[in-house]
């Protein structure tokens, strides 16, 4: 499909813009007198890439240094291990007209240092990058997401491990973001330290604090591992960058909120 972009001006060679298709910001790269047009999120975490630097045909990240290659879409440096899409730029009567082009780069296989690769055992099972995919799969509100986006996803993701006992999230805490296990479990739990009160227990494939990524409001229990417990996690800042882009996603968090309404009203009137 062709989608005309809008505000253009004049990108001068050398320079990158952001221009909007869909809703979308798109960034334009003029290297020497030719346009390239390509995704303004940096596939790492979401920063703008029209905002970092452009050298030829590499643009630079400007936020953690992540290069793509702006003809193709390949990562040429991470930390991103996921390509950028590229689209088409034509100039019909003087405006700026994009189609997306049918491609996958190819991700760069970032090289494990000597000391982690000599670590590294010689056939591990499942790699980690696969375990995180298929956790994030479980999770009710991602189920359903392409394939493709379940992968962006992963990518933005951090990954952390807890010690048994150890408080992954304290109620009565402004709440950053979502976790989901991966292995182990941990404990919801209300009214630490002094009267505990077990609501819930999750374990491998469950999410818990999923409404901390549309609002910095206080947590409502505290969560603990109980074993030691591996989580992958993502930050409400990453996640709100990312929703823009998977309209799906949108619908489905409205749908998990209003979900989560009727269940306090069902809950309130049950105790009237
Ligand atoms: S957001 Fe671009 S390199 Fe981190």
């Amino acid at each position: 499909m062709t989608t005309t972009g809008q505000g253009l001006g004049n990108v001068a060679p050398g320079t990158t813009v952001s221009v909007e298709m869909d809703g979308q910001p798109v960034a334009v790269a003029n290297v020497d007198g030719t346009l390239y047009a390509f995704d303004d999120y940096c596939t790492h975490r979401q920063c703008l890439l029209s905002e970092g630097t452009l050298a030829g045909t590499v643009v630079s990240c400007g936020c953690h240094g992540s290069q793509f290659d702006v003809t193709t879409g390949a990562v040429l440096r991470g930390p991103a291990k996921m390509p950028l899409s590229t689209f088409k730029v034509e100039i019909v009567d003087g405006e700026l007209r994009l189609d997306i082009i049918e491609k996958a780069a190819e991700a760069v296989e970032q090289p494990a240092s000597p000391a982690v690769a000599a670590a590294a055992p010689a056939a591990a099972s499942p790699t980690p990058a696969v375990e995180a995919e298929v956790a994030l799969a479980h999770v009710p509100l991602f189920s359903g997401l392409p394939a493709v986006s379940l992968q962006t996803l992963q990518a933005l993701c951090f990954r952390r491990t807890f010690r048994p006992d150890e408080v992954i999230v304290e109620e009565g805490r402004t709440g950053n973001g979502c976790y989901v296990v991966v292995s182990g479990r941990v404990e919801v739990v209300r009214g630490l330290p002094d009267r505990p009160q077990v609501l819930a227990t999750f374990g491998p494939g469950e999410p818990f604090g999923e409404m901390a990524l549309l609002g910095d409001w206080k947590r409502t229990a505290s969560v603990v591992a109980i074993e030691e417990t591996t989580c992958i996690g993502i930050d409400r800042w990453v996640f709100l960058a990312f929703l823009r882009r998977e309209p799906e996603l949108a619908v489905r968090m409205l749908q998990l909120v209003a979900q989560r309404l009727v269940d306090t009203n069902q809950r309130l009137s049950a105790s009237a």
